[in-house]
C-alpha cells in the first residue's frame, strides 16, 4: 500500500513498506503548511528545481534524517556542495533502486538557486518525476507550463496518479492542465502549486470539471493523505 501525503504547494510524501520519499519539501514559510519539518522522517527527497518554492528544506532534513537527495545534476551539485548526500541523475534517465524505480522527465520552466545576498546560482534544467514504486506509476510533474512531451510520457506510461501544477501565472493553469489530463491519460491527478499566493490563487473544482470524465481528481486538502491501493 502506498500513502501520498499532500502538505501543501507541490511538496508531497510518498510512504511504501520500503521508503518515505518527500518531493519538493517547501515546508518552512509554506503559508499552506502546518506540520514542523522538525518532525518528518525521510530517506529520499526527491528536487524537481532549484526554485526556494521547491528546494525548501532538503538541506536540513536530508542532514537530519541521513536522506538521500535525487535531482537533476547541476541541482544535486549544489546540494552536494552544501552537505547533503546526493543521487545526480538529468532527463530521460531512469534508475532501479532497491525500493522503487525513478525516471526523470522533462519540465518546461527555470531552475536557479536565489542564494542569501541576492546572488542567483543557475541550476541546469528543471524536470518531473515518474515513479514506480509497488507497481504503481505516480508522475510529479514539477513546475512546467504545457508541453508535447506529455503526449510521449502518456503513450509510453501507464500512470496511476499525476500530480500537475494548476495554479497559473508560472506554470500551467486549469486550461493547460486539462489538455495535459488528455495527453497524459492519468487514472487520477492531484492538482497541485496553487492557492500559496494570491497570484496563483485557483478553484480545483472548476479544474475538476474540465476534466470530469477523462480521470478522477482528489483534491487533497494541505495536511492530507490519500491511499494507493
Ligand atoms: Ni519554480
Ligand atoms: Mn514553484
Amino acid at each position: 500500500m502506498i500513502e501520498l501525503k499532500f502538505f501543501g504547494h507541490s511538496a508531497v510524501g510518498i510512504k511504501t513498506d520500503a521508503v518515505k520519499i518527500l518531493i519538493d519539501p517547501f515546508l518552512e514559510g509554506n503559508p499552506l503548511v502546518k506540520e514542523c519539518p522538525e518532525s518528518i522522517e525521510v530517506d529520499v527527497i526527491c528536487v524537481t528545481h532549484g526554485h526556494g518554492d521547491h528546494v525548501g528544506d532538503t538541506e536540513k532534513l536530508a542532514q537530519k534524517n541521513d536522506a538521500l537527495v535525487i535531482a537533476p545534476f547541476e541541482l544535486a551539485t549544489y546540494l552536494d556542495m552544501k552537505g547533503c548526500t546526493v543521487h545526480p541523475m538529468h532527463i530521460g534517465g531512469a534508475r532501479n533502486f532497491d525500493w522503487g524505480r525513478i525516471k526523470l522527465v522533462p519540465a518546461l520552466h527555470g531552475s536557479a538557486f536565489i542564494e542569501d545576498g541576492g546572488k542567483i546560482v543557475y541550476t541546469g534544467n528543471p524536470c518531473g518525476f515518474l515513479l514506480t514504486l509497488e507497481g504503481k506509476t505516480i508522475y510529479h510533474a514539477g513546475d512546467t507550463g504545457l508541453s508535447a512531451e506529455m503526449e510521449i510520457i502518456g503513450r509510453m506510461n501507464t500512470i496511476d496518479l499525476a500530480l500537475l501544477p494548476i495554479g497559473d501565472n508560472f506554470t500551467m493553469g486549469p486550461d493547460d492542465a486539462a489538455e495535459a489530463v488528455r495527453m497524459l491519460k492519468p487514472k487520477q491527478v492531484v492538482p497541485i502549486h496553487f492557492n500559496t499566493w494570491d497570484v496563483i490563487a485557483q478553484n480545483p473544482d472548476g479544474f475538476a470539471k474540465k476534466v470530469a470524465g477523462m480521470t478522477r481528481v482528489q483534491i487533497i486538502p494541505p495536511g492530507d493523505s490519500i491511499q494507493l491501493t
